[in-house]
C-alpha cells in the first residue's frame, strides 16, 4: 500500500532484533484452528450477478486513479463461480477453518431489509454447504468494506441511522446463515477503515479528515458493533449456539529502547490508541481509552477546536462493553516507537498525533510489495503476549497474516514469512502462556488489493487475472502452510 508519510529515519544506536532464543521445536495445541481468509469483494467478482446491487467499492474501484491501473474487482478472482474449485483448495491444504465475508449488496442490493436478493442467499447458502462437506468450519465476516452504494450515497458510516440497518443485515444473515455458523465476525479492521477511507483518502470514500469524519464513523462502528452482539444474544445464540467477535488490528509497537521508562510508555500509548480506540469500549469499560481522549482533545486544541471525539452517553457505555466473545486479530507489521523530544517532531499520522508518539522501522528489515509492510516475526509474539495480558481470558484467533509480492509460484519469501512468524507465535503459546486458539493464513488466493488493485498479491494460490477462467495454480507456499498444518508445528 503506497504511503504519503515516509517514517523518520531510526537515530542510529539502537538494539533493533528483538527476537529471542532458537527456532522452537514443538507442537501447536491439539485443538488450534488452521485456516485461511478472504474477503468478498476481494474475490467475488460477479459484480452484477444474480441482482446483486452496486457497492461502494464497485464505484470507488471505477473513479479513475483511485486505484493502481485503474483495476476494479468487477471480476477480480470469480469466486462467484468458482466456489466448489476453491473450496477444495482449501481442502487441499488440509484446512479445517475458513474465513470470507458475506456481500451486503448481494443479500440487500439497496441496503433496504425488506428487500432481500434471494439469489444472494442462495450463494452463500451453497458455501457455506459445501464448506461442511468438506468439513471445514466458517468464520464469517459480516462486514469487510463493502457497503451497497445506495446507503455510501446517504452517508454511509457518517449517518446515524447506518447503525440500525447494519443491524438489520446483520439479523439476515443469522437468519438465513446462522444454523451453520459458528463464529461470527462484525466489522473486519473497523480502524484501517476509518483511516484510510477517512484520514489518507486511499480507500472509498477518498476523504482526508480523520478528526471530523473518522472519529464519528469509528463511535458509529462501535454502537453498530455492539448492537449486532446484543442482537444475536438476544435472539440467536441459544438456538444456533455460535460466538460472535470482531477483526481488530494494529502493528504491534515497540519502544525504540526497551530500557528506557519513556519509550516503554510510548509504546503502551501508541497501542491503546491503535489497537485500544474499539478494544477498550468492547472488551473494557464500554468507553474510549484516557489516551485517547486526551490525545484528541489535545490535537483539537492545538488547532484552536472543541474535541471532535463523540461521547458515548451512560446506557451506551453499557451497551457497549463485554460484546465480543473472542477477539479477531490481524497481524502484518511492527513500528519502533518513542516520545520524541522537544527538538524532534510527533508523527504525522492521527495515530502519533493523538498517541503523542514518533515512529520508525529498522532500514534492515525486509519488505513486502506492500510499503507499509515491514517482516518483524518477533511482532507477533509480543504482540499475542500483550493482547492476552491486556485482555485477559479472551480468545484470540489470528484472523490475518500474509506477505505480499508480485505472485511468483516460487514464493520463498511467504515461505520464509509465514515459518518465522508462526513459529514466533508458537512460541507466544507454549513458552509465554498467550491465549491464541487458531491462525487464519492471509490468503488464500491472489485478489483485489484495495487501492493496489493485482498488482499486490497475497495468495497461497496464484490467480491469472488475464485469463478469463481465472486459473488457480498452487504456490510453494501452499505446501508449505499444508504440512506445516499437517504436522501441527514444528515438532519434526
Ligand atoms: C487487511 C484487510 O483486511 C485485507 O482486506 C487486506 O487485503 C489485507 N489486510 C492486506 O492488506
Amino acid at each position: 500500500m503506497a504511503t504519503n508519510f515516509p517514517p523518520p529515519t531510526l537515530p542510529a544506536g539502537f538494539s533493533r532484533d528483538r527476537q529471542q532464543g532458537d527456532f522452537l521445536k514443538e507442537s501447536f495445541p491439539d485443538d488450534f484452528a488452521w485456516g485461511s481468509a478472504t474477503s468478498s469483494y476481494q474475490i467475488e467478482g460477479a459484480h452484477d450477478a444474480d441482482g446483486k446491487g452496486p457497492s461502494v467499492w464497485d464505484t470507488f474501484s471505477h473513479e479513475p486513479g483511485r486505484v493502481e491501473c485503474n483495476h476494479n474487482g468487477d471480476v477480480a478472482c470469480d469466486h462467484y463461480n468458482h466456489l466448489e474449485e476453491d473450496v477444495q483448495l482449501i481442502k487441499n491444504l488440509g484446512l479445517k477453518h475458513y474465513r470470507f465475508s458475506i456481500s451486503w449488496c448481494r443479500i440487500l442490493p439497496t441496503g433496504d431489509p425488506s428487500n432481500v436478493n434471494q439469489k444472494g442467499i442462495d450463494f452463500y447458502n451453497r458455501l457455506l454447504d459445501c464448506l461442511a462437506e468438506a468439513g471445514i468450519s466458517a468464520m464469517v465476516t459480516i462486514y469487510h468494506w463493502d457497503m451497497p452504494q445506495a446507503l455510501g450515497d446517504k452517508g454511509g458510516w457518517m449517518n446515524a441511522e447506518i447503525v440500525d440497518l447494519f443491524k438489520e443485515f446483520a439479523r439476515i444473515c443469522f437468519e438465513q446463515f446462522g444454523g451453520k455458523v459458528k463464529q461470527w465476525l462484525t466489522l473486519n479492521e473497523p480502524m484501517v477503515f476509518a483511516l484510510l477511507g477517512y484520514g489518507f483518502g486511499m480507500h472509498h470514500p477518498g476523504q482526508r479528515d480523520f478528526f471530523g469524519k473518522g472519529c464519528r464513523v469509528i463511535h458509529h462502528l462501535i454502537l453498530a458493533h455492539a448492537k449486532v452482539y446484543h442482537l444475536y444474544e438476544a435472539s440467536f445464540k441459544e438456538k444456533q449456539n455460535g460466538r460472535v467477535g470482531i477483526a481488530l488490528c494494529s502493528t504491534w509497537n515497540e519502544p525504540r529502547n526497551p530500557n528506557s521508562e519513556e519509550d516503554r510508555q510510548a509504546a503502551e500509548r501508541a497501542m491503546r490508541v491503535a489497537m485500544g480506540w474499539f478494544a477498550w469500549p468492547i472488551f473494557k469499560t464500554g468507553d474510549y481509552p484516557e489516551e485517547v481522549k486526551t490525545g484528541v482533545a489535545a490535537v483539537c486544541e492545538k488547532n484552536g477546536i472543541k474535541s471532535t471525539l463523540p461521547e458515548f452517553t451512560k446506557e451506551e457505555m453499557r451497551l457497549n462493553k463485554g460484546t465480543a466473545d473472542f477477539l479477531g486479530w490481524n497481524y502484518y507489521t511492527t513500528s519502533l516507537v518513542w516520545s520524541p523530544s522537544e527538538a524532534e517532531k510527533v508523527g504525522p499520522t492521527p495515530f502519533s498525533q493523538v498517541a503523542q508518539i514518533t515512529g520508525s522501522v529498522d532500514p534492515e528489515w525486509k519488505r513486502g510489495k506492500c510499503m507499509f509492510f515491514h517482516v518483524v516475526p518477533w511482532g507477533i509474539r509480543n504482540m499475542a503476549n500483550w493482547l492476552t495480558k491486556t485482555f485477559p481470558s479472551v480468545d484470540i484467533y489470528i484472523t490475518e497474516n500474509g506477505y505480499s509480492d508480485e505472485g511468483q509460484l516460487d514464493d520463498s519469501d511467504r515461505v520464509d514469512f509465514f515459518r518465522n512468524h508462526l513459529n514466533e507465535l508458537l512460541k507466544a503459546i507454549r513458552l509465554d502462556g498467550a491465549r491464541v486458539k487458531g491462525y487464519y493464513a492471509w490468503s488464500l488466493m491472489d485478489n483485489f488489493e484495495w487501492s493496489n488493485g493485482y498488482n499486490v498479491r497475497f495468495g497461497m494460490h496464484h490467480v491469472d487475472f488475464t485469463d478469463p477462467k481465472r486459473r488457480r495454480t498452487k504456490k510453494a507456499s501452499a505446501d508449505f502452510y499444508k504440512h506445516l498444518v499437517q504436522s501441527n508445528g514444528f515438532k519434526e
